[in-house]
């Protein structure tokens, strides 16, 4: 770059200046020398135009000799056709047709440059619809009238089908003006049935066409408020960034109004809101913390105070009542696409009648636009990030709007089985939600945990859970620095737990059953060889050191220890082979549910320390389980540490 830059400068301190001197007279031989030099880009473009002036002015006018005439022309086509290209590549297409125009295109010069740029001037008549001008009409002109007569037919019949003739018709000429005027006219007409992105998009690019192609024909009228009106829709409509437009605009009149204004709204709520990264990146959301109380702010300057953010602007000479930021954030929505809607330049309402399409009598979900879902968005994962209950509450119908508003119908019905049947999601659907709005996805999965709650946990109750733990462990979100990711992921692990407990329980009911019958053949085994003993019962029996917890255990320790055990005595590790180790682990595990079912049942387990301090007071431990046999019963069950070493497994 610097190499360049010196090099232009010693063309400009050493060549010029003698140029200069030599303005008067044609000096064919330094301006061939100088276009040799140059490169065919931006940088070079105003030497080129300096070196077409000295042609013009000095070559082309003097009194040549015949032959020399014919090098200062082959010297001036190739200038302009260099000019030209550059234009082009500035998408400056007019005013490349403008230079190529320029060219001599004479059978007596005819040179290859002349040859190249008839060619690309033919393109670009074509492209801005400058049919008269174009030599060889191809079967592009045919389809062109054609569609141009439809579209005429269509526009006076008001037809509004005729959008998609027209964007044909933009395929062959897609500079056409005219024709590029036309289509933003329909497409706001279609935008006035329903705020639809990809209509506001195509409205933008048309609009950017016109800004690129047609520059120099445009008032500053028109560029201002095209700037203004792509800025409006890019921001509340695309929800995107619009501050290169804008800047356009109020470098073209930095006092514009609308512009200006609309700049001093934007930057308001961008100070206010999260980056939009914040919100829908799934790595910064689960591990970049934010404080509850950035999170309160949010919610106070939408919803709480009772100023404006901003002085009202009454860009419709219309009075704004509201009742706080967010509600003054959608009348000010509103108005701007309304404004929008109303002075959009370059076009003729063909489409609209004279009472102009009642753009005031929208409903307000038609102006519910991305934006304002955006912000439904900030505010539902405010609503689980404060601290505060009452902003919580404040906020959290957000989530549900949101949720109509972002999910597809598809995925809307899947939500719904997963929390009404505890059917599992299909699998792209967490991935999918995720990776667009993860906060939105949290939300779905707190209030399907929550649904599981009060359900019964059927199979695929079980299935749902598992995939939304696969879930949480492929993205590592145990370690979410997110409070609600956490307590998302803590309810999701405590049913699980339960599910584990559950699926035990059956399994151990079956145990018991079978035990109970080798108990009555061995019973009756006993009764044969020895007169009954009485009962086995020991009231001695300890229950805490059965699940391996002191005596003041609580509740939860309880329950800790005999998902341990259960974890350590699953059936899928019993080895079916060995006889010794399977009884004794039938022995084992009905001693740990008597032991569990007593003491995590606060009556029952009240019930059994009285009875421990008081043996004459056992009401307790009646029933069959009661029975059971021990081989060793004085020995207690050392579990913890050293079980498995007593059971060699
Ligand atoms: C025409 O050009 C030749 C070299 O290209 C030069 O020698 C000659 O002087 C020129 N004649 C005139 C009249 O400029
Ligand atoms: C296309 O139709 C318009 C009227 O709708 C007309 O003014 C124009 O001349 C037509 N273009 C061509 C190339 O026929
Ligand atoms: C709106 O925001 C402004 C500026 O942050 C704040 O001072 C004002 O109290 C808020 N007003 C409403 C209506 O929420
Ligand atoms: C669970 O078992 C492991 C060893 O298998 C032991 O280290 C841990 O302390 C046990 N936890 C409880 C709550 O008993």
């Amino acid at each position: 770059m610097i190499l360049i830059a010196g090099y232009c400068l010693l063309i400009y301190s050493i060549i010029l200046p003698a140029l200069i001197s030599a303005t008067k007279s044609c000096d064919l031989d330094e301006l061939q020398k100088l276009n040799k030099n140059l490169k065919v880009d931006t940088e070079s473009l105003t030497k080129y135009q300096w070196i077409a002036g000295q042609l013009e002015h000095n070559c082309l006018t003097a009194e040549l000799e015949s032959e020399n005439i014919t090098d200062v022309i082959q010297l001036a086509n190739q200038v302009y056709y260099k000019i030209g290209l550059i234009q082009m590549s500035n998408d400056q297409h007019l005013r490349a047709i403008d230079v190529f125009e320029k060219i001599i295109i004479d059978e007596t010069y005819r040179d290859s440059f002349g040859r190249l740029a008839e060619k690309r001037l033919q393109e670009l008549y074509m492209d801005f619809g400058m049919w008269d001008k174009v030599h060889q009409k191809n079967e592009n002109y045919e389809k062109y009238l054609s569609l141009n007569e439809t579209i005429r037919k269509k526009i006076l019949s008001k037809d509004v089908s005729v959008e998609k003739d027209i964007s044909e018709l933009l395929r062959i000429t897609p500079y056409d003006i005219n024709m590029l005027s036309t289509h933003i006219d329909v497409l706001f007409h279609k935008l006035a049935d329903e705020i639809d992105i990809s209509l506001a998009a195509a409205i933008i690019l048309d609009y950017e066409t016109i800004l690129d192609k047609h520059l120099a024909t445009l008032s500053l009228d028109s560029r201002l408020s095209i700037h203004y009106i792509i800025s409006v829709l890019q921001t509340f409509v695309l929800n995107s960034d619009a501050s290169f437009n804008l800047r356009k605009c109020l470098s073209i009149d930095m006092d514009y109004d609308k512009c200006k204004r609309l700049s001093l709204t934007i930057s308001k709520l961008n100070k206010v809101n999260p980056s939009k990264r914040q919100i829908l990146d799934p790595e910064l959301y689960a591990f970049e913390r934010r404080e509850s109380t950035y999170w309160d702010m949010i919610i106070d300057f939408y919803l709480r105070d009772e100023k404006p953010f901003i002085a009202p602007m009454k860009i419709l000479n219309k009075d704004i009542t509201f009742k706080n930021n967010y509600s003054f954030l959608e009348e000010i929505i509103k108005q701007l696409i309304q404004d929008v809607q109303l002075s959009r330049p370059l076009t003729t309402n063909l489409f609209d009648d004279s009472s102009k399409t009642d753009y005031t009598s929208k409903p307000k979900s038609y102006y519910h636009t991305d934006y304002l879902v955006y912000i439904d968005s900030i505010l539902c994962q405010a609503s689980s990030m404060s601290s505060d209950v009452k902003r919580s509450k404040l906020t959290a119908p957000f989530c549900k709007k949101i949720l109509k508003y972002s999910l597809t119908l598809e995925t809307w019905n899947h939500y719904q089985d997963a929390k009404s049947q505890q059917k599992r999601l299909p699998d792209t659907v967490l991935d999918d939600v995720w990776n667009s709005n993860p906060h939105l996805l949290m939300f779905m999965i707190n209030s399907i945990l929550r649904k599981s709650k009060s359900k019964h946990h059927s199979q695929s109750g079980r299935q749902l859970h598992d995939q939304i733990n696969k879930f949480f462990q492929d993205n590592g979100l145990s370690e979410s620095t997110n409070p609600y990711v956490i307590k998302n992921f803590r309810l999701l692990q405590k049913q699980l737990q339960t599910f584990k407990e559950q699926k035990h329980r059956n399994f151990n009911q079956q145990y018991f059953q079978q035990q109970q019958q080798q108990q009555q053949q061995q019973q009756q085994y006993q009764r044969q060889q020895a007169p009954p003993q009485g009962s086995s019962y020991d009231p001695k029996k300890d229950y805490y050191k059965i699940l391996g917890v002191s005596p003041n255990a609580n509740s939860k320790e309880i329950r800790k220890a005999y998902l341990n055990l259960t974890k350590k005595y699953h059936p899928d590790k019993i080895k079916a082979n060995h006889n010794d180790k399977k009884e004794s682990i039938h022995e084992t595990m009905s001693q740990i549910n008597e032991a569990y079912e007593t003491l995590s049942d606060e009556d029952k387990r009240k019930e059994y320390d009285l009875s421990k301090s008081n043996p004459r007071r056992n009401t307790f431990a009646q029933g069959p389980r009661q029975n059971n046999m021990f081989k060793n019963p004085g020995n207690g069950f050392p579990f913890g540490n050293s079980f498995k070493m007593n059971f060699g497994f």
